[in-house]
């Protein structure tokens, strides 16, 4: 039996998806590993329940938070994806949504890393592109994207078939959890946990100062003494908190709308920068890069964007394109322009 898979393997959430069926798995990015060998035993909800029954033989590990090329985890877990997907086609091939910053060589190891996995064909996207698709959008007119996820943001501007700017950063939701566990410890002394950071993030979190005033009674335990402490935390604290991801996040927005080039900025002042991903949905976010980069700021619809516009983009593939393609990001840029003129490659 062949398949055809699209696969966003995000930091926190692994989404895979088949062109006629949509959304065909999405389970937490864990995996759990022998600790013996490092071998894969389990991945998603699975892999937790691995671990409850034993800590001594078994790891839980986050595979795609730094990188999609380990090569213990990637080949067993593509494989592993192609013998549970149901999904039926007469080719056997992946699309990967990968960062924006991502190089030729991570490329050509993930697609090597996929071939031994079992796949004829692998291809990789920029996942701000299949999202831009997946939400049913096109490249008629210039497009600026923020997506912003758990572990990575990325940025991409493209205007008349080309890429002009495209780049991913660190600042992301992660990167706002570990801004509530710095301010804690040295504004309270507290010790918490980075889950229980994200816990407070979901319940108060917010980056710009228009939001409704939030509080929290936040425990943890005392930095020195190891006694437990508790602090009613509120909001307007998460606002200096989040200063530094915030900023960082702000900078690469400026730093795209500066390159924009002329013939870019009308498409872009009307339809606004696109948002997406997890991270985006902090209270406020919108409404931050609209007052500071004073461009109207468009949120897309669907959650899973990314999965969806790689399903579609599998659709209009044609039968094998050549291997040495491997990142197909312009020629969906393409495939997804009706204008009349668009300039070769
Ligand atoms: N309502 C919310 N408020 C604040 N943050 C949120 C909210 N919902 C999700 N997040 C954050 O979004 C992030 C997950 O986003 P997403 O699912 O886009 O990431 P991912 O695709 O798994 O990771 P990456 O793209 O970085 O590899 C997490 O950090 C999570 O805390
Ligand atoms: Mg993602």
């Amino acid at each position: 039996m062949r398949k055809e898979l699209g696969i966003d393997p995000g930091a926190s959430t692994l989404t895979v998806s088949a062109p006629h069926e949509g959304i065909v798995l999405k389970e937490p990015s864990f995996v759990a590993k022998s600790r013996a060998d490092g071998s894969l035993l389990a991945f998603g909800a699975e892999a937790w329940s691995l671990l409850e029954k034993s800590t001594e033989q078994i790891s839980l590990a986050r595979p795609f938070r730094e990188s999609l090329c380990a090569k213990n985890i990637t080949v067993p877990l593509f494989s592993y994806l192609f013998d549970r997907s149901e999904c039926e086609s007469n080719r056997n091939r992946i699309l990967i949504a990968s960062p924006c910053g991502d190089t030729e060589a991570s490329d050509a190891a993930l697609i090597e890393l996929s071939a031994q996995a079992g796949a004829d064909e692998c291809y990789l996207v920029y996942a701000p592109i299949a999202a831009l698709i997946g939400e049913g959008l096109n490249f008629d007119r210039a497009k600026c994207i923020l997506q912003i996820g758990a572990s990575r943001s990325h940025v991409l501007v493209v205007g008349n078939g080309i890429i002009f700017y495209r780049a991913t950063i660190r600042a992301a939701g992660e990167a706002f959890d570990a801004a509530i566990v710095s301010y804690l410890e040295n504004h309270y002394g507290m010790k918490i946990s980075g889950q229980a950071a994200e816990r407070i993030k979901y319940q108060i979190g917010a980056v710009w100062t228009g939001t409704e005033r939030l509080s929290v009674d936040v425990s943890g335990r005392h930095i020195r003494t190891g006694e437990i402490i508790k602090k009613r935390l509120w909001s307007d604290e998460l606002l200096i908190a989040f200063e530094t991801p915030m900023t960082e996040l702000l900078e690469e927005v400026c730093r795209a709308l500066n390159k924009l080039p002329s013939e870019c900025i009308r498409d872009v002042l009307e339809d606004g920068i696109f948002l997406t991903g997890g991270g985006s949905r902090l209270r406020g976010m919108p409404q931050m890069i609209r007052e500071i980069t004073r461009v109207k700021v468009t949120p897309l619809q669907k959650e899973d964007a990314v999965a969806l516009g790689l399903a579609e983009i599998l659709k209009r593939l044609p039968t094998k394109m050549p291997m040495a393609v491997g990142n197909i990001s312009r020629n969906c840029i393409k495939m997804y322009t009706t204008a009349r003129h668009v300039p070769a490659e």
